[in-house]
C-alpha cells in the first residue's frame, strides 16, 4: 500500500539555524510513529510541517499522495482540517466554552460541528459526563482528552500529537495512551512526539532527532504480531495498556 506520509529531504532554516536538516522518512498507513530527541532538536518543527501549519525551507512532504508544495494556502487548510487531527501539549481550549462546545468548535474554528458528533467524540474519550463543564472545571487529564476528542472530529487519517502526555500524571497518561491504542487499532496513523521512553515504547517505530537530523530510526520489537492484537485486546479490556508487554 502507498505510504500515507513521505518526507523527502526536508530542511527548515531560520537564518543561521537549521531546525531540520535533510530529513527523509516514509510512513505506511496505520503505523504509530514516535518522535524523540532532546529539546530544540526539531520535533515540533517537523510536526508543524507534517500538520500543514508550516512549510519546509527545502524538500517535499507528500501526504496521502498529495504533494503539499503544489497546494495553495487555502488547499493546505483543507487538507489540515479534513485529513489531520492535531493534539498539542498546551490544551488550547476556549475558557468560556464547555467541553462539548469546545469540541463543536473543532480545530482551527473551520466549522461548527453537529452536537451529536461532538458528543460522540467525547464519548470516545470517556468524557460524556463532563460535556457541560468549562475547562477550568476539568482536570488536566480531562482537558487533554477534550483536545483529543476535538482532534477526532472528521475521523482524521493522520493523528499528530505533540507531547500529549507531557502535562499529565500516570493515570491520565495511561488513559490517553489507551485512546491512542484504540485509534491505532482502528487503522489511524499516529505521529507522537514524546520525551518519555515509556510512552515511545507504545509506538511501532521510533525516530530520534538530534540537531535537526534524523539520528536513529528503529522498529519497536514485539512478540509476533502483538501490535494490532494488543490494540484489539485493549479495546475489550480497560486498564490493560501494554506498555511493559510491548516495550522491547
Ligand atoms: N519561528 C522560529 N524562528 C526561529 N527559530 C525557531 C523557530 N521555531 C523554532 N525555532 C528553533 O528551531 C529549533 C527546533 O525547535 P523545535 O520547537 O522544533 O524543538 P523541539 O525538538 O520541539 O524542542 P522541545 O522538546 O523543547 O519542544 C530550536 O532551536 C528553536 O529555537
Ligand atoms: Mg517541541
Amino acid at each position: 500500500m502507498a505510504n500515507i506520509m513521505e518526507i523527502q529531504n526536508v530542511s527548515k532554516i531560520y537564518g543561521p539555524l537549521k531546525a531540520l536538516q535533510d530529513v527523509s522518512l516514509s510512513v505506511p498507513p496505520g503505523q504509530w510513529l514516535a518522535i524523540m530527541g532532546p529539546s530544540g532538536s526539531g520535533k515540533t518543527t517537523l510536526m508543524n510541517i507534517i500538520g500543514c501549519l508550516d512549510t519546509p525551507s527545502l524538500g517535499e512532504v507528500i501526504l496521502d499522495g498529495v504533494r503539499l508544495s503544489s497546494l495553495k494556502p487555502g488547499e493546505l487548510t483543507t487538507i489540515r482540517r479534513e485529513a489531520i487531527g492535531l493534539i498539542f501539549q498546551q490544551f488550547h481550549l476556549v475558557s468560556y466554552l464547555t467541553a462539548l462546545e469546545n469540541v463543536m468548535m473543532a480545530q482551527f474554528y473551520h466549522s461548527l460541528v453537529d452536537e451529536g458528533e461532538a458528543m460522540e467524540a467525547l464519548e470516545r474519550v470517556g468524557l460524556s459526563d463532563r460535556a457541560r463543564h468549562l475547562p477550568r472545571q476539568l482536570s488536566g487529564g480531562e482537558q487533554q482528552r477534550v483536545c483529543i476528542a476535538r482532534a477526532l472530529i472528521n475521523h482524521p487519517k493522520l493523528l499528530l500529537a505533540d507531547e500529549p502526555t507531557g502535562n499529565l500524571d500516570e493515570i491520565n497518561e495511561k488513559l490517553v495512551m489507551d485512546i491512542l491504542h484504540k485509534l491505532r487499532g482502528g487503522g489511524s496513523t499516529i505521529v507522537l512526539v514524546t520525551h518519555a521512553p515509556e510512552v515511545a515504547a507504545h509506538a511501532d517505530r521510533v525516530i530520534v532527532l538530534e540537531h535537526g537530523k534524523l539520528a536513529e530510526d528503529r522498529l519497536n520489537e514485539r512478540g509476533g504480531d502483538a501490535g494490532p492484537l494488543a490494540a484489539a485486546g485493549l479495546a475489550e479490556s480497560e486498564g490493560e495498556v501494554g506498555g511493559a508487554k510491548m516495550a522491547s
